[in-house]
């Protein structure tokens, strides 16, 4: 819970002895008597009241522009910082601090029968000055009331300072004495380091919560392409390094980081200006504090670059001073963390009361005067303004000192000194067995324990300090609308609750927030900041080499791969039987195809019906002249199983069209390899039955007998049944089966029958080709036989024709896919069948019916001629 170390040592500071030069920090001074102590230097405090106990203030009156001359060989010239604008918003802070003060001292509550007294001194918002300042504070203003010389000093603790970079050298400084410090705006990660800085508090939350709060809504806003502008300075470094660890585990990139220089120059900030215009990271988050982003935005607004949308730190969103007209179409839109703001219901009235004619001897109400109102209400030689009365009214001036409306440091300032007093409060009222401390002892002098709790209220907020010295992490969200007079106005979009689970800290009003945007006009819309646009869904990131994670390329997802959401990184391969569809954004169900009834499927059919009707017509015209000579001498049975046979070939083209089953498959191979079969053994039955006749005229060689109607028919039966087995073996062992194929295209699913045994087909295929040449070789040699009609010759040119056809189908069925294998069978199948109808029955039939009067036995023998 709440542990604050304002502390026990109350009681021990009464040993500083600051005679010691290296504390000082004058080198060239002569070692002090010991008997007489003497100051060597003394700055006066802006403000000074005695008290029984003192609070130290250290407020960045001045911007000390100027380095500090550093060389220590004479005595340091009072530091140039008077010379400087007085910075008025720190001046109310100031006097935040002298109202804390006097409400305690009046508060009959807090802290009875002490007063409180304060030492107010200006740190020009630079280390060594502060550290000017603090020294004087341990020193005492002259020797009567130094704590050197009379050996107790009434320094109880100090507030401030306003930078980490001061606080860090101060708080090193206050060390030794036990003196604790609370700042009201150090928020550098670094002060948390409970080891190097044991006495130092804040009533800010540290930036360890800030970067985090930062990064939470870069991520929020999709800002994945961002810039990084920082002061010179602890609080700047800290926390960029702390921003850039942050982001590291988010897919933001930083696209540049660029350091404010310190002394401000005009080239750097030109640099940096470059570096901004080139970039296309159109948000920049900015760690620096008001004077080092006055120099610089001084440039950046010559330079007219517009299109940024800042996201500013806390030292950045609550500058009253840039809501100044001219800065609005630079800066209008900014968004970013804001501390935790409050109400002091006495400040208005308080700041008021202050004027040169009140304090007609202190430099800086008169300086107040000066930059409030460019007058000087005391004229003089040095400063060549206007005279003024002094009576002019705070309240008429929006100023930066007088704007009360939201005080964030204000309201800090306020905090701390209550909790210094509430801390007092506690250890002066300590009972012994009741104490903080350890067996419930309070503080003594000569037991010092560091820790104390303190956890008060003010206006009915509770103010709590964590084991590390820190505040509870909250901030608001400000955005910077434009006000009705084209200035700008501060407005809470939302709030960052560090003490709330991760990934509900941040509340954003995305509604109430206008952007940065083009050309001075406010944007609706989140402005975009990215290195390479996302990839949409059908495409993937591709990293560029040797550039940051936030800059990609897209690529298309290869086929059968896809990615259905922005950004993806990978493709995904779709699962099997499913294929990517062209935008490459789903998977769809592979196409099935087989050789069915489209274009090609219907050719092939009309062809074998086509092909069985004439075979059939052909069957017909036989029939009907069956007693006619040519039918009679050429054989008729045989022709008529032909004519059978040919017909069943030619609708077994049918089979192979449809979805293969494990019907059709099986049918398909088998039933023409069996019809072809039988129709090439009818054809061979017909060339030996050829060759026998003529032969057998021959006298003695009367082989006509063993080749009778029976002979014949048993060799066809016998030839045919070869076939049959050699199918029946192959359907009973390995049956050809339907089966998908995927290999051949990728994208489809080819249904088709697999052979099962290739053996097999290829064995069938084979017989079909052995009857086929045993018959061309037979019929070749009796082709020279005499007579008119001798059919040797047209079933020599029939089988040249259909072994030329299957010898040119291995190649193509071997090279086709699934379905083209096929339609390509059963365009061999109908090729040799439509040769063989045609080259065995054409002239024959044009004889039967164009040329009767050659349908002679006569004119077939050849006698006629004779
Ligand atoms: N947070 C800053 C730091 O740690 C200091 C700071 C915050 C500040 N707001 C400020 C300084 C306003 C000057 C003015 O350094």
């Amino acid at each position: 819970m709440t542990s604050l170390a304002l502390f026990s040592l109350l009681c021990s500071i009464s040993v500083l002895t600051l005679t010691d030069s290296s504390l000082s920090g004058i080198t060239t001074a002569a070692p002090p008597t010991a008997s007489k102590c003497n100051l060597l230097n003394s700055f006066q405090p802006g403000f000074f009241v005695q008290g029984d106990y003192v609070i130290g203030g250290i407020f960045p009156l001045h911007f000390n522009l100027k380095k500090p001359d550093l060389n220590g060989t004479y005595r340091p010239p009072p530091i140039d910082c008077n010379g400087h604008r007085l910075y008025p918003r720190a001046f109310r802070w100031a006097q935040t601090m002298r109202l804390a003060v006097e409400e305690i001292n009046q508060n009959p509550v807090l802290l009875p029968n002490h007063t409180l007294g304060y030492n107010i001194y200006d740190s020009c918002g630079y280390p060594l000055t502060g550290q000017r300042a603090v020294l004087s504070m341990l020193n005492g203003v002259s020797e009567e009331n130094s704590s050197v010389c009379t050996n107790a000093s009434s320094l109880l603790a100090v507030i401030g300072a306003a930078g980490s970079a001061q606080s860090i050298v101060l708080s090193r400084i206050l060390q030794p004495f036990r003196i604790p410090m609370i700042s009201y705006a150090s928020s550098c990660t670094c002060l948390s380091d409970r080891q190097k800085y044991p006495t130092f508090f804040r009533v800010i939350p540290s930036d360890y919560y800030q970067v985090k709060a930062i990064a939470r809504m870069l991520v929020h806003f999709n800002w994945t392409w961002v810039g990084l502008l920082r002061g010179d300075n602890d609080y700047g470094l800290f926390a960029a390094k702390g921003l850039l660890k942050e982001l590291q585990e988010t897919k933001v990139c930083v696209a540049y980081q660029e350091m404010i220089p310190l002394p401000y120059t005009h080239q750097g900030g030109l640099r940096i200006m470059k570096v901004m215009r080139s970039s296309t990271a159109k948000v920049v988050v900015v760690f620096a504090n008001e004077g080092e982003m006055t120099t610089f935005l001084r440039d950046y607004i010559t330079q007219n670059i517009t299109g940024i949308q800042w996201v500013g730190s806390d030292a950045f969103i609550s500058v009253s001073a840039f809501s100044e007209r001219e800065y609005y179409p630079y800066l209008g839109g900014t968004i970013g963390f804001g501390i935790k703001k409050g109400h002091i219901s006495r400040l208005g009235d308080f700041l008021q009361t202050v004027n040169p004619n009140r304090y007609p001897d202190n430099v800086l109400v008169h300086e107040l005067w000066e930059s409030l109102y460019g007058c000087s209400p005391f004229p003089s030689s040095v400063t060549q303004m206007p005279p003024c009365s002094g009576q002019e009214t705070l309240l008429e001036h929006n100023s930066a000192y007088m704007n009360t409306s939201s005080p964030r440091i204000t309201y800090n300032v306020y905090k701390a000194v209550y909790a210094i007093a509430h801390s007092l409060h506690n250890l002066l009222l300590c009972q012994p067995g009741r104490g903080p401390f350890q067996n419930k002892s309070c503080a003594k002098s000569n037991n010092i324990h560091p820790w104390q709790e303190v956890n008060f209220q003010i206006a009915g907020e509770e103010v709590d300090f964590d084991a590390k010295g820190d505040s509870v992490p909250y901030y608001d969200i400000v955005n910077w609308q434009r006000g009705s007079e084209g200035n700008t106005e501060f407005i809470d979009v939302g709030l960052f609750d560090g003490t709330k689970a991760v990934g509900e800290e941040l509340l954003i009003q995305e509604d109430r927030i206008m952007w940065a945007g083009h050309q001075s006009e406010i944007e609706m819309e989140v402005p975009v900041s990215v290195c390479s646009a996302s990839c949409l869904p059908g495409f993937r990131k591709a990293v560029r080499r040797g550039e940051p994670i936030c800059c990609f390329d897209c690529v298309p997802c290869d086929s059968g791969k896809i990615s259905n959401q922005t950004n993806s990184v990978d493709c995904t391969i779709c699962p099997e039987d499913f294929w990517s569809n062209n935008d490459r954004t789903a998977c769809i169900s592979k196409k099935v195809e087989y050789l069915t009834f489209d274009s090609l499927g219907i050719a092939l059919t009309v062809m074998s019906v086509v092909g069985a009707c004439f075979t059939l017509a052909v069957c017909g015209v036989f029939f009907c002249h069956r007693h006619t000579a040519i039918v009679r001498v050429n054989n008729s049975e045989l022709s008529f199983f032909i004519l059978f046979a040919l017909t069943l070939c030619f609708l077994c083209c049918l089979l192979f069209i449809g979805k293969p089953t494990y019907w059709s498959c099986m049918l398909r191979h088998t039933a023409f390899s069996i019809t072809f079969s039988l129709c090439i053994s009818c054809i061979l039955g017909k060339t030996l039955v050829v060759l026998a006749a003529f032969t057998a005229t021959r006298p003695g060689h009367n082989i006509m007998k063993w080749l009778g109607p029976n002979q014949q028919r048993t060799i066809i039966s016998s030839c045919t049944m070869v076939q049959v087995v050699i199918c029946a073996a192959w359907l009973i062992d390995v049956p050809p089966f339907p089966s998908r194929n995927t290999q051949y295209e990728r994208s489809k699913i080819i249904l088709e029958c697999s052979v099962g045994s290739s053996l097999a087909f290829w064995c069938v295929l084979g017989y079909i080709g052995l009857q086929a040449c045993l018959c061309f070789v037979l019929a070749f040699l009796a082709r020279k036989l005499p007579g008119n009609f001798n059919e040797a010759k047209f079933i020599t040119f029939s089988m040249l024709i259909f072994c030329a056809v299957w010898l040119a189908f291995i190649p193509a069925y071997i090279s086709s896919p699934g379905n083209y294998a096929d339609a390509v069978e059963s365009f061999a199948i109908l090729a040799s069948s439509f040769g063989l109808l045609f080259c065995l029955f054409a002239s024959k039939s044009y004889i039967i019916l164009l040329k009767p009067e050659k349908n002679t036995k006569q004119h077939l023998m050849g006698k006629e001629k004779k």
